[in-house]
């Protein structure tokens, strides 16, 4: 039998809280030194990336209940990666892609980025390039720091900007409970308000916290909970002061751990189970000092091919 070129394919990609991130002093080219520990998380966004006749250029839609401020132009970084996967591999950009978004936008959980990575390993699949790891998350890291490890998924390690990847063991489900902002924050905003905050301070190397590592291979949620770190948090706060009054109903609802995600303004809360996760989103909706509430488990699998037509 023969098989017919794909004329599409449909991506499947989580969105990531990042358990811990140590932030380093700024470097010459404006990034920052991190050690980060990333998890995938159950929020997933779909992206069907479709070939067009030559020359018909790119299209984008998207769709879905966070679509808020996400641009449909060729500054979304998905029509970026066509762009550069077009470029570097020598095949056409002349595609339609598709986003169904669940993952909240400009939020601190790669949503912007996984989908990124979904649309590179769409056009792999659809342009049968058969791409190494290790050659998609060069093309990735060119698009921004979280790429990588959304091509990545489950729990990882990153070093560099965060997209110096390396796979970590975990054992068990986490239970998180998110408080989602309507309003994004912006990433260089919080590094630079990270930045001002630690004006004059000395910055040690980041080092990655052991004892997280540890208690995710023991399956350990309460040491888990406990070591959970945001070097970023406070920036996010000071930008944003009303993430504090979150976190605090959050310490008063029993959470094994809370912090921001990412750069914000999404805060996570760890829990022990689907009980507990529960009980605290509804106190978080009833609390009146949330946007929205959403429940996830982690850790999950990166961007994955769900459907090839
Ligand atoms: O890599 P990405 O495009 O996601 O980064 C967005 C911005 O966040 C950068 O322009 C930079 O200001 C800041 N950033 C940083 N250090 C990092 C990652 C991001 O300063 N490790």
């Amino acid at each position: 039998m023969t098989r017919h070129a794909p004329n599409s394919v449909v991506v499947r990609v989580p969105g990531k809280i990042n358990l811990q991130i140590s932030v380093g002093p700024k470097e010459d080219d404006g990034y920052h030194g991190i050690v980060t520990v990333f998890q995938a998380i159950s929020l997933f966004d779909d992206v069907t990336v479709t070939k067009r006749d030559l020359g018909q250029g790119i299209s984008l839609d998207i769709a879905g209940d966070h679509t808020h401020g996400v641009p449909a132009d060729e500054t979304n970084l998905s029509a970026k990666a066509a762009l550069l996967m077009a470029e570097k591999y020598d095949i056409p950009s002349d595609l339609s892609i598709h986003i169904r978004k669940s993952i909240p936008v400009a939020g601190g959980m790669a949503g912007g980025s996984a989908d990124a990575a979904a649309t590179i390993v769409a056009i792999d699949s659809l342009y049968s390039l058969s791409l190494s790891r290790e050659e998609m998350h060069s093309v990735g890291s060119l698009l921004g720091s979280d790429v990588p490890f959304m091509l990545t998924g489950g729990t990882a390690v990153g070093r560099g900007r965060g997209d110096q990847v390396t796979a970590a063991l975990s054992r068990g489900v986490y239970y998180w409970v998110l408080a989602v902002s309507t309003v994004g924050l912006s990433t260089p905003a919080v590094y630079g308000e990270c930045d001002r905050l630690r004006a004059g301070m000395q910055i040690a190397t980041p080092k990655v916290n052991d004892q997280l590592l540890q208690a995710l291979l023991a399956q350990d949620a309460v040491t888990v909970g406990k070591s959970l770190v945001n070097d970023l948090q406070s920036a996010a706060c000071s930008l944003r002061p009303a993430l504090r009054l979150i976190l605090d109903v959050g310490h008063e609802y029993g959470a094994l751990g809370s912090l921001v995600s990412g750069s914000g303004p999404t805060v996570a809360f760890l829990v022990s189970d689907e009980e507990h996760a529960l009980d605290l989103a509804v106190a978080l909706t009833s609390s009146g000092v949330v946007g929205s509430v959403t429940r996830a488990t982690g850790p999950v699998h990166g961007a994955r091919v769900t459907e090839v037509r």
